[in-house]
């Protein structure tokens, strides 16, 4: 007899695991099906490494301008197998700690490929499990690289995040293709770790979905550390060598040669829906290859659900997490509040950091809204001037009518914590005034966030 659970989670990353722990406190047998260790791309590959090595990263460029803090401390040496072995502890300890929560909650981990099969049943190896309520599909998403121009991942000149993060020593120098979030964070640890880089964006301005002025700000505050950036480029040919790439870029109209020692994929990443039933169950993809889900999230198959990755943009972490807990509460009957798409916040964990929610001015300008922009620069900020980190800016949209905020955009250091009063206020439809009304302490990185709304008001106080 086939083993039954109220609930089968095919996929144990942020979106699985978290709806197998809510399934679980609302009650309902659970069951997560995961061939690889617990936590998913996000804490084994993603997330949290990368977070890990970029504090590395913030470490050795904090220390080379130590003096200027009055401590000395001689000749900085980096050594990226030793960060990167760090990280690797830091992944296992998060990955270690889901499968605790797994255990604490009472959900069967079952390990294995899971394969989907009519009836709510999910194959893995030659068990059957039964789900009596629900099957969910979190197989999450991998990387990918772009044969067509030559660049597929061989692991050693051409590599992926994958690769990066288990490198003991670093290339000689790197070509990053795609200015997304994988592009710039690894961009920025390399060149902490003293690697010439070399940043290659296909659209307009590296980080292409944020502002345009955070685009603008962080090329500079690259190309001053040395980056070279390169935007509105077209790889048109690579020539990958045993120790080396040549990479044929077009831009601004003119042809130029980029070599590297390696050359980084980070230009997005495919979802993992190959093999998995979905056919068989009677589960359509979009036309943009995800999986196609009503508003409840669930598939065009009844009784199975999609989160996460597979179930389309934006690929984060934290949208998945809470799509997790929405579909556990559906399943258990529940009315969850609705997921609000336009508020998950993105974050670029880079430094300066990249932190926004919301509309861009530019899609402000596209939808002819009566906004008006207010910005705070950190070089005002008196507790930015103190840490030294004085590179960026806090800029809110106020709609103009009603005060609401459209979006909000900050580039600097903390801007990853900072963008959450933000986004409480925007889920709780607070206004710009109300957001300034709340008393914020002093000396701190959050007045520029008070300060911005200020601005947008015309009484901004520190410039
Ligand atoms: P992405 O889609 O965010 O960025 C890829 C970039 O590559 C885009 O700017 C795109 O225009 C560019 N690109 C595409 N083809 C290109 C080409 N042929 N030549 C040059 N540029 C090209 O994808 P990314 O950065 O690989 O990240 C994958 C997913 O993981 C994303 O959904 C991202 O949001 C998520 N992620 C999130 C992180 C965070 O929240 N901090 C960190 C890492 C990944």
């Amino acid at each position: 007899m086939a083993s039954q659970f109220d609930v089968i989670v095919l996929g144990g990353g942020p979106a699985g695991y978290v709806c197998a722990i809510r399934a679980a406190q609302l009650g309902l047998a659970t069951a997560v099906v995961e061939r690889e260790k617990l936590g998913g791309v996000c804490v084994n590959i993603g997330c949290i490494p990368t977070k890990a090595l970029l504090h590395s990263a913030y470490i050795a460029r904090l220390l080379k301008e130590s003096a200027e803090f009055g401590v000395e401390t001689g000749a900085v040496k980096t050594d990226y197998g030793v960060a990167m072995k760090r990280s690797r502890k830091v992944a296992d300890q998060n990955s270690r700690g889901v499968d605790f929560l797994m255990k604490k909650h009472k959900i069967t981990v079952v390990k294995g490929t899971g394969v989907m099969q009519p009836g709510r049943k999910v194959k893995v190896g030659s068990d059957v499990l039964e789900a009596r309520k629900a099957v969910v599909i979190a197989t999450g998403s991998r990387v990918k690289g772009i044969p067509q121009i030559g660049l597929e991942i061989n692991k050693t000149t051409v590599i992926s995040s994958d690769e990066a993060l288990v490198l003991e020593k670093l290339p000689a120098s790197v070509a990053v293709i795609g200015a997304g979030a994988v592009g710039m964070e690894f961009a920025d640890i390399f060149n902490a770790f003293g690697v010439p880089v070399t940043l290659i964006e296909a659209l307009p301005r590296i980080l292409p979905l944020e502002d345009a002025e955070a685009s603008a700000e962080l090329a500079k505050s690259y190309r001053k550390r040395g980056i070279t950036v390169i935007a509105g480029a077209k790889v048109t040919k690579a020539t990958v060598g045993k120790d080396k790439v040549v990479l044929d870029v077009e831009a601004e109209g003119a042809k130029q040669q980029v070599e590297a020692a390696a050359v980084l994929m980070a230009a997005g990443r495919a979802v993992n829906t190959e093999n998995v039933g979905l056919k068989e169950c009677g589960i359509q993809l979009t036309e943009r290859g995800f999986i196609k889900v009503d508003q409840n999230l669930q598939t065009t198959a009844p009784g199975y659900y999609a989160i996460g990755d597979v179930a389309g943009p934006p690929m984060l972490a934290h949208k998945g997490s809470r799509e997790g807990i929405v579909v556990a509460e559906r399943i258990a009957g529940k009315q969850p509040h609705a997921i609000r798409y336009d508020n998950v916040p993105s974050v670029t964990y880079c430094h300066p950091e990249v932190a926004s929610i919301g509309l861009t001015e530019e899609q402000c300008k596209e939808r002819k809204l009566d906004y008006v922009p207010g910005k705070f620069p950190f070089s005002a900020s008196g507790r930015a001037r103190g840490t030294g980190e004085t590179e960026g800016f806090v800029k809110i949209l106020r709609e103009q009518k009603y005060g609401e905020i459209l979006g909000a955009h900050i580039v600097g250091a903390h801007a990853s914590e900072l963008i959450h009063e933000l986004a409480v206020a925007r889920e709780n439809e607070y206004t710009v005034e109300e957001v300034e009304l709340a008393i914020h302490a002093h000396p701190t990185l959050s007045e520029a966030v008070a300060e911005a709304a200020l601005d947008s008001l015309g009484r901004v106080i520190h410039i």
